[in-house]
């Protein structure tokens, strides 16, 4: 069951910052996640996510910042949020040599689950697992090893979810799969937190933020960041993209150049300056420019170019 008496704000943070040798990896954060929400928390590598996780869910004390995860303060209460939190970490684990059953058993009986017996059979029967929970763990494939994974996450009836890069490795109709489920988790009130670098799991969020160098630099639903981001994109096709690639990334008023399928994106941050910079390859007829609007991924690229410039 999910508890229906919690604020409606599940993550309600500011200012959280953490350093580690004196180098800070996240820096003063500010976060509001709702009651229900599907949230996509994303950013490169190295970027502060999982850091920013384990401060949410009482694994890590930040050492500045402050507010609170489930109505719970996030420096005092880390015993109570652990409690009421389900964490999927980026390499998710379980006991290789144990059965699935016994994984969820021995899960359950760690939080202290009342009617374990009950709650490890409806994990096993929800998850899919009938007529294999004898099976060990270790012999099984990586679409089932996540959803053993997230089984073991949901066993305590948690009230936030918080993914790190749970599809990782994992084939498209598992990852589909496992997006359905997700989905029909929030419907029954669930939060979660996800990180992903997969472009179309960020679209299957509700709102979704964007961090690099620690810092979060957009935030709000796909079509708001997009938005934000104030870009403009041509999409080029033809021949020889690789060489007019490497033309066109001097070129003033283009910001990055990246292939995309069989086509190039070009894009700028200021639409003018695009246009007539590259006025001379558009109207030369080797090529079919074509007007895009710009996606996420382009707007993503342009965020971590900006912050490398800014941050680094
Ligand atoms: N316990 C630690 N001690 C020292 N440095 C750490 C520790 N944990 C993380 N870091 C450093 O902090 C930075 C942020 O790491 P973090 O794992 O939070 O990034 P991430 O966004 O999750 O990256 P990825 O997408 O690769 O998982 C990295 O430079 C990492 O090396
Ligand atoms: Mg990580």
């Amino acid at each position: 069951m999910i508890a229906h008496t919690q604020p409606s704000d599940v993550i309600d943070v500011v200012g959280i910052t953490k350093s580690f040798s004196g180098k800070r990896e996240v820096n003063a954060i500010d976060l509001r996640v709702r009651r229900g929400e599907i949230f996509g928390f994303l950013g490169p590598n190295g970027s502060g996510k999982t850091t920013f996780i384990r401060m949410l869910c009482g694994l890590l004390t930040p050492e500045s910042g402050s507010g609170t995860c489930l109505g719970y303060d996030v420096i005092r209460d880390q015993r109570e949020i652990r409690a009421r939190v389900g964490y999927m970490t980026q390499k998710f684990s379980f006991y290789e040599d144990l059965s699935i059953r016994e994984n969820l058993d021995f899960i359950a009986r760690l939080y202290a689950v009342e009617n374990r017996r009950q709650a490890v059979d409806a994990s096993i029967e929800r998850l899919g697992f009938q007529g294999r929970s004898g099976q060990l763990a270790g012999e099984l494939s990586g679409d089932w090893k996540q959803r053993l994974a997230l089984a073991t996450c949901l066993i305590h009836s948690p009230q936030l979810l918080l993914l790190d890069e749970p599809t990782a490795g994992v084939d498209p109709k598992a990852r589909r799969e496992f997006w359905e489920q997700i989905h029909g988790l929030a419907n029954e009130g669930l939060t979660v937190l996800i990180t992903t670098h997969y472009m179309d799991e960020a679209e299957r969020c509700h709102r979704l933020a964007y961090i690099a160098y620690g810092t979060l630099l957009a935030r709000g639903t796909v079509d708001e960041v997009v938005a934000s981001a104030g870009l403009s994109t041509w999409e080029v096709a033809g021949p020889g993209l690789n060489e007019l690639a490497r033309e066109l990334r001097p070129v003033e008023g283009v910001r990055q150049v990246v292939p995309f399928g069989n086509t190039l994106h070009v894009t700028g941050s200021n639409a003018h300056a695009l246009d007539s910079f590259t006025s001379p390859w558009r109207t030369r007829g080797t090529h079919q420019w074509t007007r895009v609007p710009s996606r996420l991924e382009d707007v993503f690229i342009h965020l971590m170019d900006s912050a490398r410039d800014n941050f680094s």
